[in-house]
């Protein structure tokens, strides 16, 4: 089958596309009907079908005789560990895990928040919560307690699953103290926190604590329980427009359904293919691409802990693809370009074979043409930018690596090819009128959006259709914009919200704006993402004073840089808070952020009829010239 066919039949018989693919996976029952609505008006993929999506990951390879072959493999170079899980290993384990959470209580529909490192329990841990039908949230190990309180009292969890500690470089991080921290400052009460103790940190345990060995070790093995295929698979907060993140809603049907297929379609994987996804298990990548995709496909995964570059090296990488026989491998741009900034030459590659690897995928983030044609020429192998979203939880767009007219279709810099069966994707002005070639605007999917997108915001069904479907109705607005070339190559240019991408790491303006707010000498701040090299934006705080505050700017800024460490966590690379006279506003006083960054980054920019007084632009763009933050004109 070629893409346009592929495609065109995903469009035009969409219930007969996604019913075939549907019966690529094992259902307990098969769904009675691919696609329809629920009483909101929400499409629902798959009703009436039964399935457990950790039996259909684990167990069910065993029953097809392939226990013996590996699941799952950990390296970690920060702990000078490495460890290989048979799928058999895995689905024991699981099974005893998912016990033990039944011992605390834990049943179908019950939350359980899971902050840990980039260790096997953490896997387990969703796994276990999948094979009981309980929902899991996983939140990034990198985020401070009070991210993780918000998280508490939004998904209300009757057990945390953490460890002692996470490893950056060689930075031990407790972990046990943040979640104490977050635990005192969330309302809702949770039961337990099961703690892993690892040998680098011994956490302290309170009263309700548990630790993890002992946990395990007295529970027994449960067996999987059928789920609804609407039912909810985990929640996944990711950063909105406001403060407030978004508990992205998975089901497991739709998921499983659309991870399987994409698995073989666009990463042409197979069973005992081996597959590494190198980003955190915090991530979407984490859910969709270390943990349920390759091992619904059957492949091998990799669960990695340690860095690109200084875990020793920055052959870091190529010694994992090389170890391991890895066929297909996927990370954000930045992480080349830590490389690449290390290594420019690439010499490092030179010590390992890596003629076991077939295709490389980046998401998180634009691939920016350099480094796009850095690991061309480095690599030889097909580099594919794909574009997707914590929300749609697989690519918008792609090139299909497993179609056979993948050697036909020719990648450009800069785009990630084309949409994916199941996507209407269409850019739109303001106005809701659909753009030609060429022309930069909105980039909106047409509803119903395919499996594995998803099904709502937890708790805030309403938040669900004003973030996503209320600008232009029965269109998923993806807050990017982006145009199409004459022959259709979709190009995606950055979020045209008040989302930013720092490091691949998606984090919104509000969130931000709320630690710096509350330092007593702010008046107003704003915070937009700037172009950066490295991490393909990082933070930069305008802040507008009290009258009458004297505070040295330095002093202001250290204190801010520290707040935000301590509030929100030091992966948000907020290191400049620069004070200035005013901030540029429409004359109903919202503030002009997209024109800010703009002009920031040094691009054209059209000055709104609303703003409020055209000469702050001026004056901002000399105080961000004396700051060092802009080049002088
Ligand atoms: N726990 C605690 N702290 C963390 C953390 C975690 N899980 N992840 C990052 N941090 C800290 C870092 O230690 C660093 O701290 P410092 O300021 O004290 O030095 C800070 O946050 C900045 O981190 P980051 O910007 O991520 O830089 P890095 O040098 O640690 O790592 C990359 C660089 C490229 C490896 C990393 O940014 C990365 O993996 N990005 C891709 C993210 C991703 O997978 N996105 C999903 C799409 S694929
Ligand atoms: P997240 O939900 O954290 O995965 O972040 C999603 C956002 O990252 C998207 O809305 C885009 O802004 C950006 N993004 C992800 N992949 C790409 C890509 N391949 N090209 C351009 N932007 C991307």
């Amino acid at each position: 089958m070629d893409y346009p066919t592929v495609f065109e039949a995903a469009m035009s018989t969409p219930e007969a596309f996604w019913r075939e693919r549907a019966s690529e996976i094992e259902w307990f029952e098969f769904p009675r009907t691919i696609l329809d609505q629920d009483d909101n008006g929400a499409y629902r993929w798959f009703r009436g079908g039964k399935l457990n999506t950790a039996w259909l990951a684990l167990d069910r390879h065993v029953e097809n005789g392939r226990g013996y072959e590996t699941a799952l493999i950990c390296d970690s170079p920060v702990t000078g560990t490495k460890s290989r899980y048979s799928f058999r290993e895995m689905a024991d384990w699981v099974a005893t895990v998912a016990g033990a959470l039944g011992s605390l209580g834990v049943t179908k529909g019950d939350r359980v928040i899971i902050y840990m490192p980039m260790i096997p329990e953490a896997v387990v841990g969703m796994l276990a919560c999948a094979r009981i039908g309980a929902i899991h949230s996983v939140v990034f190990g990198g985020f401070a307690a009070p991210e993780l309180a918000v998280r508490i009292d939004d998904a209300k969890p009757k057990v945390i699953l953490s460890a002692s500690c996470g490893i950056e470089f060689q930075t031990v991080i407790p972990y046990k103290p943040l979640v104490d921290g977050a635990r005192r400052l969330a309302e809702h009460e949770v039961d337990h926190c099961v703690v892993l103790q690892r040998e680098q940190c011994q956490a302290k345990m309170g009263a309700s604590d548990l630790d993890w060995q002992e946990w395990v070790a007295g529970a027994n093995p449960v067996a999987p329980v059928p789920v609804a295929a609407t039912d909810p698979l985990y929640i996944l907060y990711t950063s909105g427009t406001t403060g407030k993140p978004k508990g992205v809603l998975r089901d497991n049907g739709g998921h499983a359904v659309a991870l399987n297929y994409s698995m073989r379609a666009i990463y042409d994987c197979a069973p005992g293919d081996v597959y590494w996804a190198a980003s955190d298990v915090g991530w979407v990548v984490g859910h969709s691409y270390i943990v349920y995709g390759p091992l619904i496909a059957g492949c091998t995964t990799i669960l990695y802990e340690g860095k690109p570059v200084r875990t020793p090296d920055a052959g870091a990488l190529w010694r994992v693809i090389s170890e391991y026989g890895v066929k297909c491998f996927f990370t954000a741009p930045t992480a080349f370009r830590a490389v690449k900034k290390e290594d420019p030459e690439a010499r490092e590659k030179s010590k390992y074979d890596l003629r076991c690897l077939e295709t490389v995928f980046v998401a998180g983030e634009r691939l920016d043409p350099p480094t796009y044609e850095w690991l061309g020429e480095n690599l030889g192998v097909p580099i594919i930018d794909h574009w997707w979203q914590t929300e749609t939880g697989w690519s918008i767009c792609a090139k299909m690596m497993g179609l056979d007219d993948a050697a036909a279709i020719e990648t450009r810099a800069g785009s990630p090819t084309f949409p994916m069966p199941g996507y209407d994707l269409k850019i739109l002005d303001d106005d809701g009128n659909e753009l030609g070639p060429d022309q930069e605007g909105n980039v909106v999917v047409a509803e119903p959006l395919p499996p594995g997108a998803l099904a709502t915001i937890w708790g805030d069904h309403d938040r669900y259709f004003d973030a996503y479907f209320s600008t232009y109705a029965n269109h998923y607005l993806t807050g990017d914009g982006g145009f199409r070339d004459a022959d259709g190559y979709v190009y995606i240019m950055g979020r045209v919200d008040d989302v930013m991408n720092v490091a691949g790491h998606r984090l919104s303006t509000g969130e931000l704006e709320e630690v710096v707010a509350s330092h007593p000498a702010v008046a107003e701040c704003a915070v937009i993402g700037m172009a950066d090299e490295d991490k393909g934006q990082i933070p930069l705080g305008l802040l507008a004073l009290k009258d009458g505050v004297n505070e040295d700017p330095k002093a202001l800024e250290a204190a801010l840089v520290a707040m935000v460490r301590a509030d929100v966590g030091a992966f948000a690379n907020f290191k400049r808070a620069v004070v200035v006279n005013r901030l540029p506003k429409t004359r109903s006083g919202k503030i002009l952020r997209q024109v800010i960054r703009k002009l920031v980054d040094g691009l054209p920019y059209d000055i709104p009829s609303t703003i409020d007084d055209p000469s702050i632009l001026d004056e901002l763009h000399q105080t961000l010239i004396d700051e060092g933050v802009m080049a002088s004109r």
